[in-house]
């Protein structure tokens, strides 16, 4: 948090502003990147990838010809125009309405949401705050029905500012309804009939609420048990309450979801006691971030009482939605960092992969590769996949390949002469281990797709405003990136190999401005293009689908929201603007039916950043906040929300 005055910021402006201080120790150039800088030129001259390098055009000549271009796309809903408004927007022709809001009850007798009187025992029987990754999960279990199923929705973050009347700072109670308002929910959904619209069920036996505050959840896998996860409460390592920060997340096809607890380190405060063996360890993960008051109430979040609890979060957390009564999962096997989701591909022979960011400026992408392989006709024979397997880091090399270097105790400096005794030490340690790999460090990893037509994997890379010129290597080729770029890796299918080849799908940012030093493809309109790629989503039809974060700042005039982007053909990295986020929002969360026919999007923090919206120009508050999306009612803050999107004649989207 050195040099940022977060009593002076809005929470998303410094949560984004304290991410900018890396935490990776090792981001000055390696051996590798040394290597790499010295034939830089050819390896950018080779970063686009032999496949799209037909379709790629420089800034100057990318504007000629597009509209020619467009009418070969596989896309042909008419484009949004890009910019900041009140309202959420889609793409003409489509509906887009308002399916459950922060507040909205989801239990049986919970109470209807009154801001003015907001509790924790009432937040925890309603929606929560921040919605981010969604996952759609048919009923009955196992179909494929696309009308009627399951929503898994994250709640990250809480904004205070826009959460409660006349706020000031914390005080218990205000912590109280935080903790409540983090977490999980599942919710039952269904469509009304063909071109008909989403509603929710309250009361439905499924509907259930996983909270930071009181929720129990196991912890299974190689470090469940150790001695560093075992608390003056949890003497024996395995329970934990509560997850926090759940950001992106996955759906697996045994039919739970994944919810990864990305920036777990704000939570915590307080010092640990002097010479703790944790020191190392937490300092790596910017441990106590302190971007919360939680550790001045609740002792298990200050260091100095609680020193082991920081080693509680910062995993994958899996949930059986179909069993409300069910513990979530704690899955140590798929590591310990900023999770910022988790995307899981199978492959011909049952293998099981789940490919995860950590998103922190300099650190790293991973993939998992089960031991055991997922087996359709049992679902309890799945349950447990992910305990058991290799957690691996990605490596980039100049010649177009990446490799995946294995996170295995006792393997190559994994040692104890670096401080591990077991697994276990490795996976609670696991950026550690990956930095005495060699891994590479990225511009902060974002959520990760496959395409399971084409077995070819897109990762975001939102962006990195503190690489230094110089600083580049072969995978993140541009300085001060401020705009993000998004790399794909062709597996052919099998998505277990130690080696698969990459290249770079489109460098974000505007086109027109040569500062941006942004590539598109051909068909890239004025509206298309856009920046800070975090969530995405490849629909039915194999094609990918990107929601941005970052993207409203002032200086491109436009707000965050959904753009397609074209991977195949001539017009392989051409974007098309579909739907736009209400000021100050971003977009999470992109989720298709299994029919195309309907999308899920999560819209967060709207108001939020108001002196960023030219037309508003100061800070958003509860009281005067620079929208009142969606309820546009004096007597309602701002509520993040989920927005369920279809065709206005039925159909698939887009
Ligand atoms: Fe929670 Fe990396 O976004
Ligand atoms: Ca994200
Ligand atoms: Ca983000």
């Amino acid at each position: 948090m050195d040099g940022i005055d977060k009593d002076k910021m809005p929470k998303t402006a410094w949560r984004e502003a304290s991410d900018d201080v890396p935490s990776n120790p090792l981001h000055n150039p390696t051996i590798g990147e040394i290597i790499a800088r010295r034939s830089r030129r050819d390896a950018l001259k080779g970063m686009l990838g032999v496949t799209a390098m037909s379709a790629m055009v420089s800034p100057a000549a990318l504007f000629a010809g597009k509209a020619q271009a467009q009418a070969t796309g596989s896309f042909d809903f008419p484009e949004l125009e890009a910019k900041v408004t009140a309202d959420h927007r889609v793409a003409e022709g489509y509906d887009a309405k308002v399916l459950i809001r922060w507040g909205d009850p989801i239990v049986p007798g919970a109470p209807a949401f009154d801001p003015m009187n907001q509790s924790a025992e009432a937040q925890e029987q309603q929606f929560g705050y921040n919605n981010d990754f969604i996952g759609f999960l048919p009923l009955p279990q196992g179909s494929d029905n696309a009308d009627h199923g399951l929503l898994t929705v994250n709640h990250e973050y809480t904004n205070e500012e826009l959460m409660f009347p006349n706020y000031t700072e914390d005080t218990a109670e205000t912590v109280d309804i935080e903790m409540a308002a983090h977490g999980i929910t599942v919710v039952e959904v269904m469509k009304d009939g063909e071109g008909g619209q989403w509603t929710y069920k309250p009361e439905s036996d499924f509907n259930r609420r996983i909270s930071a505050r009181s929720t129990e959840i196991d912890v299974s896998g190689p470090a469940a048990g150790h001695d560093r996860l075992k608390t003056s409460v949890d003497a024996t390592g395995t329970k934990v309450i509560g997850t926090i920060n759940n950001c992106a997340g996955g759906t697996t096809p045994w039919g739970t979801s994944l919810h990864a607890e990305e920036n777990f380190h704000g939570y915590f405060g307080g010092e640990l006691p002097e010479g703790h063996r944790e020191a190392a360890n937490y300092e790596r993960y910017g441990i106590p971030g302190e971007w919360y008051s939680w550790h001045l109430f609740q002792p298990r979040f200050n260091l100095a009482e609680e020193p082991n609890e920081a080693n509680r979060f910062g995993w994958m957390v899996e949930v059986d939605p179909y069993d409300p009564e069910s513990t979530p999962v704690k899955r140590t096997a798929l590591g310990r960092f900023k999770h910022e989701g988790a995307d899981i591909a199978i492959g011909d022979n049952g293998s099981v992969t789940v490919y995860m960011g950590d998103d922190q400026r300099f650190d790293y992408l991973y993939r998992f590769v089960a031991s055991g392989t997922f087996n359709p006709d049992n679902r309890a024979a799945n349950m447990n996949l992910l305990d058991e397997g290799t957690l691996s880091v990605a490596r980039f090399n100049e010649d177009g390949t990446v490799d995946w270097l294995p996170l295995v105790f006792g393997e190559g400096p994994l040692t104890s002469a670096n401080g591990f005794e077991s697994q276990a030490d490795v996976l609670i340690e696991t950026r550690h281990a990956a930095d005495l790999l060699g891994a590479t460090p990225m511009d902060r990893p974002e959520d990760v797709e496959h395409n399971p037509q084409t077995g070819r994997v897109y990762v975001m890379l939102t962006n990195n405003s503190r690489r230094e010129p110089g600083d580049e290597n072969v995978a993140n080729p541009r300085a001060e990136n401020e705009h993000g770029h998004i790399i794909e890796l062709a597996t052919g299918g099998d998505y277990t190999k130690a080696k698969d080849e990459w290249s770079i799908l489109v460098l974000c940012g505007d086109p027109q401005n040569p500062d941006h030093k942004a590539v598109w493809g051909p068909a890239t309109s004025d509206n298309g293009w856009f920046g800070d790629p975090d969530n995405c989503a490849i629909d039915n039809r194999g094609r990918l689908w990107i929601a941005t974060d970052g993207n409203s700042d002032a200086d491109t005039g436009r707000a965050d929201g959904l753009w397609a982007l074209e991977t195949e053909g001539e017009l392989r990295a051409s974007g098309r603007h579909f739907y736009a986020v209400p000021a100050g929002a971003e977009l999470c969360g992109p989720y298709f039916t299994p029919d195309d026919n309907s999308l899920f999007v999560a819209v967060q923090h709207p108001a939020d950043d108001g002196d960023e919206w030219s037309e508003f120009g100061r800070d958003s508050t509860f009281e005067d906040p620079s929208t009142r999306w969606p309820d546009f009612d004096d007597n309602m803050p701002p509520r993040p929300s989920v927005v369920s999107i279809v065709k206005r004649d039925g159909g698939p989207i887009g």
